[in-house]
């Protein structure tokens, strides 16, 4: 029991930690054991982990002392920011950055960073093709991770940096979903053209990353981007259509029209979709479905995730 490594996972109560969590705790072969983070050990959330065997311990990414104290003794750490809980990238950058130094003063023998691209290498800012955002960012939500990637190697903390993918759960929680018309009809509204999305589970994020951390120091110093699969704004409208027995048409809304919707976030994301679309063929190649596969290998696509999450949806 005592030499197991010890995983220390960030975000332990949500989406993608929890999947990690989920992932250590399903795993027989003993290598490893995981300690839980959260700012409230007594949340129903943190105590189902415990009872599922977690170590829960307190720690807040807005507070660099706590993340030490929390990485203390372990191997591995899983660093998520939550960039939508504030809509700051200073505050995400921040608490990236004490991420990166907590595993550092604590000597943690592996993290794994979840990341995304920069998107001022596509589009700098004074880039008239997509509007720069809060003076400093195009995308800030994705901008604001990569900001912290050189603080991992500058600090030489062993990381991988994984690169994540449009979650499939946003068509359940961030109202992304098909929408009923007053017509009666379901329609996809997405700002992606004819370009494909890479989406994944949320789940599958963290048990791609347990993967990472399976496979030893083979990812060490590298960049990892993980997907389900590729599929344009028609096939996933086909794949509602089937999951639905109803049809769902597909419209795909001009960018500009995506920023001008005015809900918390709307520009951010639409200026997201727009680097997704246009810089496709750089994302995808970042993004080998087999090696995620190969992480994880009962990694869902869209038809199997919408078969057991469809009556989640909400249409109107
Ligand atoms: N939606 C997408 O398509 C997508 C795709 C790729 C990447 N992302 C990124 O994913 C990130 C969010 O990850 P997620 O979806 O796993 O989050 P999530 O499901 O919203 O979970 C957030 C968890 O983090 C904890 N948390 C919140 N603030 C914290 C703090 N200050 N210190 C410590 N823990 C804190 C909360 O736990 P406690 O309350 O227990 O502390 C909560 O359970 C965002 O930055 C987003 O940009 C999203």
């Amino acid at each position: 029991m005592s030499d197991r490594k010890t995983i220390a996972v960030v975000g332990a109560t949500g989406s993608q930690g929890g999947g990690l969590v989920r992932a250590i705790l399903a795993d027989k072969s003993g290598e490893f054991r995981v300690r839980a983070l959260t700012r409230d050990t007594k949340s129903p959330k943190a105590q189902e982990l415990q009872q599922a065997g977690a170590e829960v311990l307190h720690a807040d990414v807005d507070d660099v002392e706590s993340l030490k104290h929390a990485f203390e003794g372990a191997h591995g750490v899983f660093g998520v920011t939550f960039f939508w809980n504030h809509f700051s990238p200073e505050r995400e950058t921040a608490q990236g950055t004490a991420i990166a130094q907590a595993a550092a003063a604590t000597g943690v023998k592996h993290a794994i960073w979840s990341t995304l691209e920069d998107t001022r290498k596509a589009y700098p800012l004074n880039d008239t093709r997509m509007p720069t955002l809060m003076g400093r960012y195009k995308v800030p939500h994705l901008d604001s991770k990569a900001d912290v990637d050189h603080v991992f190697s500058d600090l030489g903390v062993p990381t991988t940096y994984l690169l994540t993918s449009f979650y499939w759960d946003n068509f359940i929680h961030f109202g992304m979903g098909p929408k009923r018309g007053v017509d009666g009809k379901l329609t996809l509204s997405l700002p992606m053209a004819d370009a494909p999305l890479g989406g994944i589970t949320a789940e599958d994020i963290g048990r791609c990353a347990f993967g990472i951390f399976r496979r030893g120091n083979e990812f060490v110093g590298k960049r990892v981007g993980i997907v389900g699969e590729f599929l344009t704004g028609q096939e996933i409208a086909s794949r509602f259509t089937e999951a639905l027995k109803e049809s769902v048409a597909y419209q795909a809304v001009p960018s500009d029209v995506y920023r001008g919707l005015g809900f918390p976030g709307a520009e951010d994301l639409g200026n997201m979709f727009q680097f997704f679309a246009e810089q496709e063929k750089d994302f995808a190649a970042a993004r080998p479905v087999q090696l995620s596969r190969s992480l994880h290998p009962k990694l869902q696509d869209l038809r199997t995730w919408l078969a057991e999450n469809k009556s989640h949806l909400k249409f109107d």
